[in-house]
C-alpha cells in the first residue's frame, strides 16, 4: 500500500499558510495574513517589517518564482518592507539554489522550508534537502454505503473496539442525523484493559468534532449518513480509507453491485485519494459449492470498478468478513429498547470462551493494519 496521508498542515494552501503564520509567531513576529497578489503575510518585529510569500507546492521552487518576488520587493509597493521571506513546502530546485548562492552574504530574500515545528532556513546552505514529512497526526476512516441498514454503525463501533484492543485510541464521529451511534454507546466506551492496550473510544458528532478534538486519538472513524450529501464535505475529503459494508446474499448481489458503484461514485466526487474496501457483513456460512457461485458473482460485480480505480479493493469474504451473529443483532436492538440509556458496551463479550464479532473485527483491524500500512502510526515503526 502507498504511504498514508500527509500531515494536516500540508493538506492545502490554507492549512499551510496558517501553519507558516504560527511558526513566525513562535519566532516572535507579529503576523498579519493579507493574501495580496505579491505576498501573503506581513510580519513585524522591532524595526523590521517583512513581506512573506507562502508557496504551497508539490514540487521544488524554481528561480523564476524567486526572481518575481525579488522584483516585487524592488517596486515602490515592495519598498515599504525592509525584508522579504519566501517559505515553501518541498524545497528549492537547482535553478533557485543557484540564484540563492549568487546572493552570498547579502541575501535579497530569506528562503525557508516550513517543517512541523520550525522553519528551516536555507540561505547559508541551499543544498539542504526538504524535511521528511512527519507521521500524519490522524488517520481518517469513513464507513459509508449509500444504502441503509447494511451495518455501517455496527461496523464503525466494533472496528473502533478492535483498534482499541490493538493499542490505539479511537475517536468516532456520528454523522448520521439518526444518531444511532450515540443511542448505542453514548459518549464513548471503555474496553476492559489488558496490558499495553489503548485507552478508549470517544464519540463526537459533526458539530462537536474538529481537528483538535480527541488530541490523543490517532484513528478517527466516521459513521456516515447513507444520504451522501448529508455528510460534511470537509470530513469526507479527509478520509484516508473508507469501508463499504455490503451483504452477500444470492438474490441481492447484482443490486448490491450497483449500490457499491453508486457509493464509489459519490465518494470520488470529492475524495480521489482514499482507499476503498468493500466488506461483507452479515455473512452466513454456505457450502463450498454455494460459496464458489456467490464469490464469482460478487467479484464480477466489481471487476469494472477495479479496472478503473486503482484504490478500490474488495475483501474476499473467505479471508475477512463480519459473520452474522446473535450478539451483533442484539447489540443493535438495544438502540430501540432503551435509546435514552446507552450501554457503553460492544458485542465483544466471550460466551463459552468464544465471541464471533470480536474475532471478526480483530481480523478486520489486522487486515487493514497490514494491507493499509497503519503500522507507521505505531511508535516503534
Ligand atoms: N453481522 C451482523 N449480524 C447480526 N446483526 C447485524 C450484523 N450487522 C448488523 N446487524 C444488525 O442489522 C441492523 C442494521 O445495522 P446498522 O444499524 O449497523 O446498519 P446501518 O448501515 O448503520 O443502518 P442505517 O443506514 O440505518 O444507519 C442492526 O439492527 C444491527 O444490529
Ligand atoms: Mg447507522
Amino acid at each position: 500500500m502507498p504511504p498514508l496521508s500527509e500531515p494536516s498542515f500540508l493538506k492545502d494552501f490554507v492549512h499551510f499558510e496558517s501553519h507558516v503564520a504560527e511558526l513566525f509567531q513562535t519566532e516572535g513576529w507579529t503576523v498579519e495574513i493579507v493574501n495580496q497578489v505579491s505576498y501573503d503575510l506581513i510580519v513585524t518585529k522591532d524595526n523590521q517589517i517583512g513581506a512573506v510569500q507562502v508557496k504551497w507546492l508539490k514540487s521544488p521552487v524554481q528561480k523564476p518564482q524567486l526572481s518575481k518576488f525579488v522584483d516585487f520587493l524592488e517596486t515602490q509597493a515592495g519598498r515599504k518592507f525592509n525584508c522579504g521571506f519566501f517559505i515553501t513546502t518541498q524545497g528549492y530546485g537547482g535553478s533557485a539554489r543557484a540564484l540563492i548562492r549568487t546572493w552570498g552574504d547579502n541575501p535579497k530574500l530569506l528562503c525557508g522550508i516550513a517543517a512541523q515545528n520550525e522553519i528551516i532556513w536555507i540561505n547559508d546552505n541551499p543544498d539542504v534537502p526538504p524535511p521528511t514529512p512527519p507521521k500524519p497526526d490522524k488517520i481518517y476512516f469513513g464507513v459509508f454505503t449509500c444504502k441503509g441498514g447494511v451495518g455501517k454503525t455496527t461496523i464503525t463501533a466494533h472496528l473502533a473496539g478492535a483498534f482499541v484492543l490493538q493499542g490505539f485510541n479511537v475517536a468516532l464521529v456520528d454523522l448520521d442525523p439518526e444518531r444511532n451511534l450515540h443511542k448505542l454507546i453514548g459518549d464513548g466506551v471503555y474496553l476492559p484493559k489488558p496490558q499495553n492496550v489503548g485507552e478508549s473510544i470517544e464519540v463526537y458528532d459533526k458539530d462537536t468534532w474538529d481537528e483538535d478534538a480527541a488530541r490523543d486519538c490517532k484513528i478517527v472513524i466516521c459513521d456516515c449518513s447513507p444520504a451522501f450529501e448529508r455528510n460534511p464535505e470537509d470530513l469526507v475529503k479527509k478520509f484516508d480509507y473508507c469501508i463499504i459494508p455490503t451483504t452477500f446474499n444470492p438474490l441481492g448481489i447484482n443490486k448490491h453491485g450497483q449500490v457499491i458503484k453508486d457509493t464509489v461514485k459519490d465518494i470520488r466526487k470529492i475524495n480521489k485519494h482514499a482507499h476503498l474496501f468493500v466488506l461483507v457483513n452479515n455473512f452466513r456460512q454456505t457450502t463450498n459449492r454455494q460459496m464458489k457461485i456467490l464469490k464469482n458473482v460478487f467479484f464480477e460485480a466489481y471487476e469494472e470498478l477495479k479496472e478503473t480505480d486503482d484504490k478500490f479493493h474488495y475483501i474476499d469474504p473467505e479471508e475477512v468478513c463480519i459473520r452474522s451473529s446473535d450478539q451483533l443483532y442484539y447489540w443493535g436492538i438495544h438502540c430501540l429498547e432503551n435509546p435514552e440509556n446507552p450501554r457503553s458496551e460492544l458485542a465483544f463479550k466471550l460466551i463459552g470462551g468464544k465471541c464471533k464479532p470480536r474475532e471478526d473485527f480483530i481480523d478486520l483491524a489486522y487486515y487493514i493494519e497490514t494491507k493499509a500500512g497503519l503500522g507507521i502510526l505505531r511508535n516503534e515503526s
